[in-house]
């Protein structure tokens, strides 16, 4: 598929909006619902969308939430996924928590190999500052685990905010030394309603002068087709990656290969932009698959071309969560 001058092969599904956990720059400070299980597309909805999108080019897909793990039945559902032929690969990103060393063996005999962390902290008592919740030691473990048992890459996807862990900014980074991890530091979106403060935000720069500071110059590592929008580099030395995911300090959207399928069952081009088209209704109103394939190319000529997070007089701020779109 072809928006502009992307090739659209990568799509992110967001398999339920519920979370068990409370992220503080994730769930809105007010009070709100979750969507009604009816209103939640069905597993085989999902996975007839999925097989129409792979024949139009999806070639990637990531799972995601909310915490996909919340969600019953999800291993049969992704042995379902994991048999589309065309999907070449299919990852998850995940807190962590509920995942089990068997569960993990489970998702690599079904050929998922990459995961991605939620995890913005090393110490246990900020991780429950942030979260919510008391799981730091079930999450690292599940991090080793997937690592000893052959996930990879792991990836640990840290929002930095001042004031909360960029005292630990080095500590992160210093795990790439002892670990093939990627760990991606990623600058806090505003997503409205949030109980984090702009002024927490941290550019990229200044992540990446507290690395330096402590490790020296870090060496850039080459970008390999089909990339996400991580800017990748490397302490000299270490086995893992760092990586800096910059939605506020440089656009990315120029290079963005990704559409998003909603728990809702909305087809969302963009992240920070609140277009959707549903296709959910379509599907369960009887559409040929022709119909719902059009609905899908004509979702992706929505596509922007930029967006304007960086604009603070734009009253555009994206309305919707994180939880309720799947990151
Ligand atoms: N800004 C930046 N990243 C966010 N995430 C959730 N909310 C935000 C936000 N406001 C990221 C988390 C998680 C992923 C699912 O989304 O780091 O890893
Ligand atoms: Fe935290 Fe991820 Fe859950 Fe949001 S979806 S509350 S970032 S664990």
């Amino acid at each position: 598929m072809i928006a502009g001058n992307r090739t659209i092969n990568y799509l992110r599904i967001s398999i339920t909006d519920r979370c068990n956990f409370r992220c503080k720059y994730c769930i809105p400070a007010s009070p709100f619902s979750v969507i009604e299980h009816k209103k939640i597309a069905r597993y085989e909805e999902i996975l007839k969308i999925t097989r129409l999108a792979c024949e139009l080019g999806i070639t990637k897909v990531r799972i995601t939430g909310g915490e996909p793990f919340v969600r019953k039945d999800i291993f049969p559902f992704l042995e379902q996924l994991c048999a589309i032929k065309c999907l070449n690969d299919i990852s998850i990103t995940t807190n962590g928590a509920l995942l089990t060393r068997k569960k993990i063996e489970k998702l690599i005999s079904l050929g998922i190999k990459r995961l991605n962390f939620s995890l913005d902290t090393l110490k246990p008592e900020k991780f429950f500052q942030i979260t919510g919740r008391d799981r730091f030691q079930e999450v690292w473990e599940s991090i080793l685990a997937s690592h000893e048992l052959g996930i990879s890459p792991v990836k640990i996807n840290a929002v930095v905010l001042q004031g909360f862990n960029d005292d630990e900014i080095d500590n992160l980074a210093a795990l790439t030394i002892k670990y093939p991890f990627h760990i991606r530091f990623i600058e806090y979106m505003p997503m409205g309603d949030s109980a984090i403060e702009k002024q927490q935000q941290m550019l990229t720069k200044d992540i990446q002068n507290k690395i330096e500071s402590r490790f020296g110059k870090l060496i850039p590592v080459k970008k390999s087709l089909n990339d996400g929008p991580a800017k990748k580099f490397q302490i000299p030395g270490a086995k893992g990656i760092i990586g800096f995911i910059t939605p506020i300090s440089s656009h990315f959207c120029s290079d963005c290969n990704r559409l998003r399928l909603t728990s809702r069952g909305t087809l969302r081009p963009c992240l920070l932009n609140n277009y959707e088209r549903d296709i959910l209704n379509p599907l369960r109103n009887g559409a040929s698959d022709d119909q719902l394939k059009q609905i899908i190319l004509s979702a992706l000529t929505k596509k922007p071309s930029f967006h304007n997070l960086n604009d603070h007089t734009a009253s555009s701020i994206p309305i919707s969560h994180m939880t309720s779109i799947g990151g």
